[in-house]
Formats: structure tokens, sequence, C-alpha cells
């Protein structure tokens, strides 16, 4: 078994998760909960579908729809988590980071990569939480315009580990993600 005291190894497993979960859509990091803050301060939970995890820039992606709330919430606080279980492995990942609202042409190379049965989950009409009359009083036409990577530049990872002696540890970008063990 591998040295349960080695931070590294331990950040190493949850980017190897969090990569999964791009590249597999069953994988338990596909769909991490993300929270945001609403503009009157309160807490917002959602599903998402993790786009894209890259380790060197500590960077998370997601795609989204710009008139859906959350991107109100991220445009008055631009901090946000995302939360996700491993159960085969025990393993929560909590990341916390800022996060940039990309759209226009620097996105159009994440647009043409969506499928086209996707697209459609950009631009619904009435806007996302507009009141309907009916359940299916509304339109899901692929508006390119209403497109967004919401790109989340970690700042602090926090993960626990429930072995035979459960483990924590935070790691932060501050220090170039030495890691610290805290207690679990
Ligand atoms: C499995 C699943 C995956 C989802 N993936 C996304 C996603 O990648 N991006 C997104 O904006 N909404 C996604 N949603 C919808 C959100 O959970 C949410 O209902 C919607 O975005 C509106 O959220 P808001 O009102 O907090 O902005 C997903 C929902 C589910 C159930």
């Amino acid at each position: 078994m591998s040295d349960p005291n080695d931070l590294a190894a331990f950040l190493g497993q949850c980017w190897q998760h969090l990569g999964r979960g791009v590249a597999d859509a069953k994988s338990p990091a596909r769909y991490p909960t993300l929270a945001t803050v609403s503009p009157d301060g309160r807490p917002e939970l959602r599903t998402v579908a993790l786009r894209r995890a890259d380790v060197a820039d500590a960077v998370l992606e997601v795609h989204t729809d710009i008139a859906t709330p959350k991107v109100a919430a991220i445009k008055s606080n631009p901090w946000a988590s995302f939360h996700v279980w491993v159960p085969r492995s025990d393993l929560q990942i909590r990341a916390v980071g800022n996060v940039d609202i990309i759209t226009g042409p620097e996105v159009d190379a994440d647009w043409e990569r969506v499928p086209l049965a996707s697209r459609v989950s950009y631009g619904t009409e009435p806007v996302p939480g507009a009141p309907i009359g009916h359940a299916f009083d509304y339109q899901k036409p692929a508006t390119r315009d209403r497109f967004a990577v919401l790109r989340c530049h970690l700042q602090q990872l926090d993960l626990v580990h429930l072995g035979e002696q459960h483990r924590r540890a935070v790691f932060v970008r501050a220090d170039g993600w030495a890691g610290q063990w805290v207690a679990p």
C-alpha cells in the first residue's frame, strides 16, 4: 500500500478523480455540486457537469447558460465551491475558487465540441427560473450567444478520506499546493 502520509499522492488521487469526471460520464466526479452565493447573500447549490479539470493550472470548468441565476450570483460574488463524493474511494473533495464567466469568440471551440443535441441546454425561453403556466410552456432553441464557460481558478482543496483511520488535508494555491494535514 502507498504511504498514507504522502500529501502529494493524496492530492494526485483527487486530480485523478476530477480528470476521470471529465472523461467518463459514469464517474462520480462527472456531476459535482456547485455552490455559489446569491446576490442577496444566500447559499445556492446545483448539479453541474464537469467539462475540464486542469491540474497544471488548478482550474475546473463547467458550461452554462448566461441567463441562469448562477451567472448573476457569480457576477455579484465570484467565489464558488465544488463538492464531490467518490464512494468507491471513500473520498470527499471540496474545491473553492474564483470564477471567470467566459463568453464570445474565446469559447467558440468549446461550443463546437458541444454535441448538437446538447446545445438546447443554452437558450431556454423564457429564461431559466421564469414562472410558466404549464410544465411544458417553454422552448429550447440552441442559442450560441447564451453559451458560457465558467472557469474556476481553484484557491483551496479540502480532501477527506474515510479509512480505518480518517485523513484530511487542505491544499492552497498560495503555497504551491504543498498541503497540510488537518484533524479530520
Ligand atoms: C445531472 C445534471 C447535470 C447538470 N449539468 C448542468 C451543467 O453542466 N450546467 C448548468 O448550467 N446546469 C446544469 N444542470 C442544471 C442545474 O442543476 C440547474 O438546474 C440549472 O443550471 C439552473 O441553476 P441555477 O438556477 O442555480 O443557475 C444539471 C442538472 C443535472 C440534474
